[in-house]
Formats: structure tokens, C-alpha cells, sequence
């Protein structure tokens, strides 16, 4: 459940989706929550702050240097926040945000807080695709700004693409998350290890075998499960990401450091989620000192590695233990049924990550989360920090229920909906 009450600073930033921004007012403070309007000077050519001021019921600030009273040191109060939303958030203002920036007030504000920040992107596609907007976007979340992802459909200059805001009600689904599990206890006492990113199986001194996993997934996992009074521990696998504060991180690289390090971690740990993408194979002779030489190549050898959560679910371990299957295609789904099966879990993901927009990397993910002798729970293309939180409901309930998970029955299929 949500706090109210709530003080959210909204920013709301020069593009043609500012007039979107009054909704989501409107739909804040209704949540009873106290809405502080920032407008950054080119948000004040497309929309009135006249707007904002009877929404919020509150005066909406933008100049940087005011001098009234009670604007001194805006940038500072604003700071003290519980929460800033950035809808719309330009390329403009995400470069500046990356950069650390403060040419405005809104920026100043943000340079100043330690409040979770939420940025919504609305921009052209060509845009929203530039390798520096992309770079940006990666520099943000990687230091814990939640990014709620454009749409895809018609944008405002007649092209089509992605680059629409985010639809107002998942921005404040957003805002209710973020939120909400600062509210909610529901993991304390319990303690949960998360494997997240991706194992590098070394060739030689130079190369590897490994995957794209950023470990995104995992690191939502983890913030979500901390921010619900889990204690929590990552083992991280070649990711770049900023570190979670609260939570222990392990570095490993390779499959069999990972492997050792849940062996060594465990047995005090009530749940194991395994998000990370384990290196299905490891190359023989691996590791050798140096470079290989190219002629050489046709020495080596790929051999398979081994799997580590089968190996933890062999023997009379009954933790409750949650997998991933990162299944090529929605048409394979059923290979993640079959995986939940082979490896004995209590839980398993379905991701499609044959998707750009979704699995490896991306912000957001699709998921349908199965358990045995329970109904599949689909969530549907949202940011990894939700559906985090919705796997971490049905991990609730599955240890409410009997503490670890159940007898592993025939599953229902899902429905898409298309
Ligand atoms: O990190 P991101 O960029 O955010 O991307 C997230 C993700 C797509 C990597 C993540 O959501 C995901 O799907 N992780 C599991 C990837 C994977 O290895 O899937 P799999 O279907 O090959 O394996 C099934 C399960 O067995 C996984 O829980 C895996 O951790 C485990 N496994 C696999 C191989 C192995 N040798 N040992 C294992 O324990």
C-alpha cells in the first residue's frame, strides 16, 4: 500500500507532453500526496504555470534566482523531497542530469537531493535512439534513477516511433511503487540472495564466452526486496551497474566463482533468486595465460558448465529457491515450464529476450511468473523495479504459505490477450 501525504517534487521540462504533466498533478495530489511544480524555462512556452499553481494548490516555481522569501534557497527545500518525478523529461534535460549540470532551477534541486528520482523521457525517436541520449539514459539508471521508458505511436512532429511519455497511469504506478515499499515490511527478518548480470568464462588472458545480462534484473531485485526490510545480498557477475546502497555485493566473473559464492552464502539465507545469466559454456583449455594465437583456434574446446541452482536443488536443500528462464521468443514459454521442472524450483520467470525492448539490458521487462500448483501471473511490459515487486508478491505468498513452495504440478497456460 502507498503512502499518502506524501512531498513530491515534479519537474516538468520543455516538450510538446508538458501539458501531460497537469494529469499526473491531478492524479498525485488526489493520492494525497503534496505536489511541488518546477518548470524549467522552456517548459513555461508550452504550458502555464497557471495550471500547475490550481492543480497543485501550490506556487510553481522555475526561476533559479528569485528573490522572495521563501525562494532564497528553493533549490535546497526542494531538495528535501520525498520522491522527484521528471514527466516530461527532455533529451535537454537528461544530458544535463547525466552531466551534473545545475543552469536551472529544477537541476539545481535535483543535484541536490538524495530522493529517489523517477525520469519519464519524451522526445523524437531519432532522438530518443542518439547514442548520446542512449548513453545518458544508461549513465541515469545506472545511478538508481528509475527511468519509466517512452512508448511507441504517433509523436507530436507526424513521424511514428518511440518517444511518446509514458502513459500518465503508469508514471503514477511508478510514483505508488517507489513509494510504497518504504511503507511496507513485509521481508523483515527474512534474508534473500540474488544472483544477478553475466558470467564470463575465460578463453585466455583476453577473451571470453559470456552474454548480454547488465544485471538490471537482479539489481531491481535486490532494491526492491531491501526497500520491503529483506536483508540482501547480491553476487554480481561482470556488472558496471551503480551498487545498491543497503545491500552486500559480491563480485565474481566466472560460473564457478559464482557457484562458490553461494556456496559459502547460503545457508543463512532464506530464498535464493537466480537472475543472473549463467555461461551455458566454458571453453577447454580455458584461462590460458596470455593471447592464443589465431591458428590455434581450432584447439579449443567448448564444454558445458556446470548449473549451479540444479546443483543447489539436488539433496535436501528446501529454501525457496526462484529461477529465471530467458526463453527466445513467446512461443517458447513452455521451455520455462520445463526448466522450472528439470531444476526443481519453487518459481521460475518466463522473459522473452528475443525483444529489444524488454530482457537483456533494457529498462523494462515482460514476464510471467510460474509456480507449481499455482495460477501463472503475467506482468505485463513495465519497468524491472515492478515487476521485482510482483515477484517478490508471489515469493511472499509462497512462504506464507507453506515456507518454501510446493509439489511440482501441471501447469494453466497463459493467456496473452492477442
Ligand atoms: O541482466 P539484465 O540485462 O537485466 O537481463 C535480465 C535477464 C534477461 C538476464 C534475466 O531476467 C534472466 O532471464 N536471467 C536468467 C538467464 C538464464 O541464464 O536463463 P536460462 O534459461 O539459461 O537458465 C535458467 C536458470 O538456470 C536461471 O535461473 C539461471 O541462473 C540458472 N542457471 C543457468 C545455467 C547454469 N549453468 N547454471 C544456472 O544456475
Amino acid at each position: 500500500m502507498a503512502l499518502s501525504g506524501q512531498k513530491i517534487l515534479l519537474g516538468v521540462t520543455g516538450s510538446i507532453a508538458a501539458y501531460k504533466a497537469a494529469e499526473l498533478v491531478r492524479l498525485l495530489t488526489g493520492a494525497g500526496h503534496e505536489v511541488r511544480v518546477v518548470m524549467t524555462p522552456s517548459a513555461r512556452k508550452f504550458i502555464g504555470e497557471t495550471t500547475f499553481q490550481a492543480l497543485s494548490g501550490r506556487r510553481v516555481l522555475w526561476d533559479q534566482f528569485a528573490t522572495g522569501e521563501d525562494q532564497a534557497f528553493a533549490h535546497i527545500e526542494l531538495a528535501k523531497s520525498d520522491l522527484a518525478v521528471i514527466a516530461p523529461a527532455t533529451a535537454g534535460t537528461i544530458g544535463k542530469m547525466a552531466a551534473g549540470l545545475a543552469d536551472n532551477l529544477l537541476l539545481s534541486a535535483l543535484l541536490a537531493t538524495d530522493c529517489p528520482v523517477i525520469v519519464c523521457p519524451a522526445m523524437n525517436s531519432r532522438m530518443w535512439n542518439h547514442p548520446a541520449v542512449r548513453e545518458n539514459v544508461q549513465t541515469l539508471a545506472r545511478r538508481g534513477v528509475i527511468m519509466v521508458s517512452p512508448e511507441a505511436g504517433d509523436l507530436a512532429c507526424g513521424e511514428q516511433g518511440e518517444g511518446r511519455l509514458a502513459d500518465v497511469q503508469r508514471i503514477f504506478q511508478e510514483v505508488d511503487a517507489a513509494l510504497a515499499p518504504a511503507s511496507s515490511n513485509d521481508f523483515a527478518g527474512r534474508r534473500i540472495i540474488i544472483t544477478a548480470g553475466a558470467t564470463r568464462e575465460p578463453i585466455d588472458s583476453v577473451r571470453y564466452v559470456s552474454n548480454r545480462s547488465s544485471g538490471r534484473m537482479g539489481f531491481a531485485m535486490a532494491r526492491a526486496a531491501r526497500r520491503r526490510g529483506a536483508r540482501v545480498t547480491v553476487i554480481a557477475a561482470n556488472c558496471s551497474l551503480e551498487r545498491e546502497p543497503g545491500v552486500r555485493c559480491i563480485d565474481v566473473s566466472t560460473s564457478e566463482e559464482m557457484r562458490a559464492a553461494l556456496n559459502r552464502e547460503l545457508d543463512v539465507n532464506d530464498v535464493l533468486i537466480m537472475s543472473a545469466a549463467v555461461a551455458d559454456y566454458k571453453v577447454l583449455p580455458g584461462g590460458t595465460p596470455g593471447k592464443i594465437e589465431r591458428k590455434l583456434k581450432n584447439d579449443l574446446k567448448l564444454v558445458p558448465t556446470a548449473d549451479i541452482v540444479s546443483s543447489f536443488r539436488k539433496g535436501s536443500d528446501r529454501r525457496l529457491t526462484v529461477g529465471f528462464a530467458a526463453e527466445y521468443g513467446r512461443e517458447n514459454m513452455e521451455r520455462a515450464r520445463e526448466k522450472l521442472k528439470e531444476k526443481n524450483l519453487d518459481m521460475i520467470v518466463f522473459n522473452d529476450v528475443s525483444r529489444s525492448d524488454v530482457g537483456f539490458e533494457s529498462e523494462d521487462n515482460e514476464i510471467v511468473i510460474m509456480a507449481p500448483g499455482r495460477e501463472d501471473v503475467f506482468v505485463s511490459k513495465t519497468s524491472k523495479f515492478i515487476c521485482a515487486e510482483r515477484i517478490l508478491d508471489q515469493i511472499r505468498e509462497l512462504l506464507d504459505v507453506n515456507g518454501t513452495g510446493g509439489a511440482h504440478e501441471e501447469q494453466g497456460k497463459i493467456n496473452f490477450g492477442d
